[in-house]
């Protein structure tokens, strides 16, 4: 096994290890950090994902953005070419369906996509995370794919619990570094 799956490995089973109280605790301790990032405060098109399992939850920042009038954006996957394509969020969050992966994802035909130029900000999950903001997902190269097509203003901001957080991520040359990391106790910017 690769170095990146044996971490992977070990991050998922003592994420799936959290309880439900802890997940929303720090959950809602990410979001208080988050709202004070200026830039993420100023963007007016957010794109961000529906988050499943134990993954920090986005509701609740979800039901922000709307009430400070951003337009939502929710990133749909296209499996067979490991692409995301971002869709608009309707703030009733009707018509959303499980994908092959159980993520929610807006269904095919209420499906609305959006210009990835129109994109400020974007928040991103992850398994692992370093202080340099390298990151770690679930291994399809989802987000390195997309997040190179993303004009050079728009901020990647990844959320995560502090032990998520761990001593050197291992890069390959695709890989695309985060600007910022928010975690329930601290910030990190990439250098
Ligand atoms: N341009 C590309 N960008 C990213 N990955 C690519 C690219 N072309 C091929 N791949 C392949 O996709 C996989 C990406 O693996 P990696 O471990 O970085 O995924 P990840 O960043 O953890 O995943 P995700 O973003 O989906 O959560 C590798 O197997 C890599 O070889
Ligand atoms: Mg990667």
């Amino acid at each position: 096994m690769s170095l990146k799956a044996k971490l992977r490995k070990s991050l998922l089973i003592q994420r799936s290890l959290m309880d439900k109280q802890e997940v929303e605790s720090l959950s809602q301790g990410i979001m208080e950090k988050l709202v004070k990032v200026k830039p993420f405060l100023e963007s007016k098109v957010v794109m961000i994902y529906l988050s499943f399992k134990n993954e920090v939850a986005t509701d609740k920042i979800i039901n922000w953005c709307f009430k400070q009038g951003k337009e939502v954006v929710v990133p749909y996957c296209i499996v067979d070419t490991k692409e995301i394509i971002p869709c608009k969020l309707d703030p009733e969050r009707k018509n959303l369906i499980k994908n092959k992966y159980g993520i929610w994802e807006p269904s095919k035909d209420s499906r609305s996509p959006v210009d990835i130029e129109e994109i400020d900000t974007i928040i991103i999950p992850g398994v692992g995370f370093d202080k340099n903001c390298n990151r770690l997902g679930f291994g399809g190269g989802y987000y390195d794919r997309f997040l190179v097509k993303r004009k050079k203003e728009a901020l990647a901001i990844a959320i995560c619990y502090e032990n998520q957080i761990v001593e050197a991520v291992p890069t390959d040359s695709y890989d695309i570094p985060m600007d910022i990391i928010v975690t329930e106790e601290s910030l990190f910017y990439r250098k």
